[in-house]
């Protein structure tokens, strides 16, 4: 690429970047009468004052590190499946059922063993700890005060699996980035179970760490871990390949394939899910390779640059699968109604990977708890107002959508 194309690229994602940043606190209402956002932080709306999951964005921008900020906001270079992500709840539409008594709104369900009072677990993130010092554990005990809210524990949580576990009684998942060698994931696999993880999320969308340009400028870079250094090392030299850069391509589990998830599945006594697939091709294959069910995911935009939003390829997965085993999503969702599309799409259950990373560096516990009592509260809004009492009563009849 020529030098002036590339200055003129880097601008544009900065200006993109800041366009971005502008949006989300055009986006909050609670910044909208606010004087100057960018300077005046002098006072921290008290948690009373937040009334959507959205609104809890700006105010963890002001109080963490800004490359935590950074850290969790982006998606891979230009954007656009992050952004994707979210317009895709326009595309679809809530056709209400009239007449119908919603005096009480039943949402408990279960999935794979796991009772939950809402379809809503909190999201595998990595690295809690950069929004607060209690990290995963004030998380977890956040979504326990939240009708006891399953988490998934990400394998590059800030602690011990068994910190986590010890810290607050909801039910953890855990989730695994295949290692190469079969001893290293039994090691991590046999301290998730002993903690009492009661299902495990096998991440397959990971290939290559992406170009996450918002990182790659801030100027204090951590580099990579020895770790990844010497996987990357280790798939260069299969590949005939040298040096290790910011700007190349570094492996991070380019390894996993169906035989890989074949000799994993003994380690594991409990139910195993394939998180990240976005065709009805490889569901169907997590189906004949014996996995207990689906995580329908793009990894919140922070992967596969022009991948499709998970909400719109949520129906043909769902098709393909003819409720053999659970189709789970996660992928841009922050309100209730957002949840209820996906249910009416055939999900059983919806994650959120960023709003409870929102609520946990705003306030802690009762930030990760706010924010999942408040998508509670508006899925329960939703049910009742789209005459949907019962999970069992959603249905595609309760959706029009407009995919493009
Ligand atoms: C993630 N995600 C993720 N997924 C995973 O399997 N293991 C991980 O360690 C992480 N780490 C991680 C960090 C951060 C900061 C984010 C935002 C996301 C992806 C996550 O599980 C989920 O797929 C997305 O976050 C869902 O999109 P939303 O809800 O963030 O829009
Ligand atoms: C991420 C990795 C850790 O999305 O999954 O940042």
């Amino acid at each position: 690429m020529g030098r002036l194309e590339s200055q003129w690229r880097k601008g544009s994602t900065r200006r993109s970047a800041l366009r971005g940043f502008a949006a989300f606190l055009a986006g909050s209402p609670l910044l909208r009468g606010q004087q100057d956002p960018f300077r005046d932080h002098s006072r921290v709306p008290g948690i009373n004052e937040l009334v959507t999951a959205f609104d809890f964005e700006p105010v963890a921008y002001v109080k963490v590190p800004r490359e935590a900020y950074d850290y969790t906001a982006m998606g891979v270079e230009d954007e656009v499946n992050l952004r994707r992500n979210r317009e895709a709840f326009d595309w679809v539409e809530l056709i209400p059922k009239g007449v119908v008594d919603v005096s009480s709104v039943d949402t408990a369900t279960e999935v794979l063993g796991t009772k939950m009072a809402f379809p809503i677990m909190v999201a595998p993130t990595a690295g809690h700890g950069q929004l607060h010092p209690e990290g995963e554990l004030a998380t977890h005990q956040g979504a326990t005060a939240a009708s006891n809210t399953p988490m998934i524990v990400s394998i590059n949580a800030s602690f011990p699996i068994d910190k986590i576990a010890a810290a607050a009684k909801g039910p953890l998942w855990y989730q695994l980035y295949a290692r190469e060698d079969l001893e290293g994931n039994r090691e991590l696999l046999d301290r998730a179970q002993a903690a009492g993880c009661q299902a495990v999320a096998l991440t397959v969308d990971v290939q290559y760490g992406p170009h996450r340009e918002r990182t790659q400028r801030n100027r204090n870079l951590i580099p990579p871990s020895s770790a990844r250094q010497a996987s990357t090392r280790r798939a260069r030299a299969r590949q005939g390949g040298s040096e290790i850069s910011w700007y190349g391509a570094q492996a991070q589990t380019p390894w996993v394939d169906w035989k890989l998830v074949e000799a994993i599945r003994p380690l594991i006594q409990v139910p195993l899910l394939a998180k990240g697939i976005l065709t009805a091709e490889d569901a169907r294959l997590c189906v004949e390779h014996g996995l207990n069910g689906i995580v329908v995911s793009n990894h919140g935009g922070r992967y596969l640059e022009y991948a499709p939003s998970s909400l719109e390829v949520l129906p043909e997965i769902v098709d393909a699968v003819q409720g053999r085993i659970p189709v789970l999503i996660d992928s841009g969702f922050r309100r209730g109604a957002d949840v209820l599309k996906a249910l009416a799409l055939g999900a059983k259950a919806v994650c959120l990977g960023r709003a409870p990373r929102w609520g946990l560096g705003a306030y802690g516990v009762p930030g990760v708890e706010r924010v999942l009592r408040m998508v509670q509260a508006e899925l329960v809004m939703a049910m009742a107002s789209t005459g949907r009492p019962t999970l069992a009563s959603i249905d595609r009849t309760l959706v029009r959508t407009d995919f493009p």
